[in-house]
């Protein structure tokens, strides 16, 4: 029985001889669980530069991973075509996790992962008291959050959480929507700004809390709002991140997602902790699909003359694909056009 789109003879040939070598399995079953730079898995794999840069040219050519290029980094993900990546897939999931090799490059992975993190994080603990006006530095602020309120309408809200909220400046923008409103956090500095600016603000009906955006201490299939503001950038993985916001959502909730757009500002990456230079509609599409989530709108707000850094900040709004409940509440408002 055939379960997805055919491949052609010969190039499942060329795929079968890709796929076919030891560590060409192990920089799939890698890619699998995150998109990763040449000397990431150079690393991992413990092989010299030219050689681990063979077998990925080897994997490209049969159509199994593509390569994004990111300012001066190329990164290498799973192939987003339907057939190639059902392939992976299969293969992937048949390797044992706890074969000495896999369970080796794994944790080297988790190595990885956990120093970008450990870096961002300790990032922002070093800014947290002047992360706005930072933040100042290269967005807009203003009109962003004019964009924002626009998109958003001004339907009550019941429940809304904000993800890596900072110093709290979504919670405190969208207070007088909502009733309740959670902001999370893995910086404690960050958490203290937030409560005393939420404080200062006169905000009484949101909390902040410490935690992870992997794994959000707040209850699932519940809330109207979820939002990500800049934060996406310093992930390792966005995909999961998006993943868990969408299982925050009740049905029809919405997920507004604001970050760059790709750019090739390589000092963010030195001087600001960013893993990322922005992000493609094309790849924020694909990730929303995998979270089960629909589009309703993008906005893009490009700097004006010479201020800021050439740094366009980009908004999609998604929503939850489940139908609402007949006679539902302002979220029912017509979805937005695609920009
Ligand atoms: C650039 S700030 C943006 C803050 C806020 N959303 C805003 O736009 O002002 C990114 C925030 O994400 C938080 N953050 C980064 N990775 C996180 C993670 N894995 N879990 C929770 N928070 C995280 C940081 O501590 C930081 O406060």
């Amino acid at each position: 029985m055939q379960t997805g789109p055919a491949i052609r003879l010969e190039a499942m040939v060329d795929i079968l001889k890709a796929a076919a070598e030891p560590s060409r399995l192990r920089i799939l079953a890698l890619l699998s669980r995150t998109d990763l730079t040449v000397s990431d898995l150079t690393e991992i794999l413990g092989q010299s530069q030219p050689r681990v840069s063979r077998h990925l040219k080897l994997l490209l050519d049969a159509g199994l991973i593509a390569r994004h290029q990111e300012g001066s980094w190329a990164l290498f993900r799973l192939s987003e075509e339907e057939a190639a990546r059902e392939f992976v897939d299969g293969v992937v999931a048949r390797i044992d996790p706890m074969d000495p090799a896999s369970d080796r490059d794994f944790e080297r992975l988790e190595a990885i992962r956990q120093r970008r993190q450990e870096r961002a994080a300790e990032y922002f603990d070093k800014n947290a008291a002047s992360w706005d006006q930072i933040r100042s530095l290269h967005v807009p602020d203003a009109a962003v959050e004019a964009g924002l309120k626009e998109l958003v309408g001004e339907g009550r809200i019941q429940s809304m959480v904000d993800l890596g909220t900072g110093t709290g400046r979504l919670l405190e923008l969208f207070a007088p929507l909502y009733r309740r409103g959670v902001g999370i956090d893995r910086s404690r500095e960050m958490l203290a700004v937030a409560r005393a600016n939420l404080e200062r603000a006169g905000v009484t009906n949101a909390q902040v809390r410490l935690g992870d955006v992997y794994a959000p201490p707040v209850e699932r299939d519940m809330h109207d709002l979820v939002t990500i503001h800049l934060v996406l950038h310093y992930l390792d993985d966005p995909a999961a991140a998006i993943r868990e916001a969408a299982r925050l959502l009740r049905p029809g909730g919405r997920l507004l997602i604001v970050d760059f757009a790709p750019h090739s500002h390589e000092f963010l990456r030195e001087e600001h902790a960013h893993l990322r230079l922005g992000f493609a509609d094309r790849q924020m599409l694909d990730w929303f699909a995998e979270a089960d989530l629909e589009i309703s709108n993008i906005r893009g707000f490009a700097p004006k003359g010479e201020a800021a850094e050439g740094l366009t900040v980009k908004v999609w709004l998604a929503r939850d694909r489940r139908i609402l409940v007949a006679g539902g509440d302002a979220e029912t408002q017509a979805h937005e056009e695609i920009a």
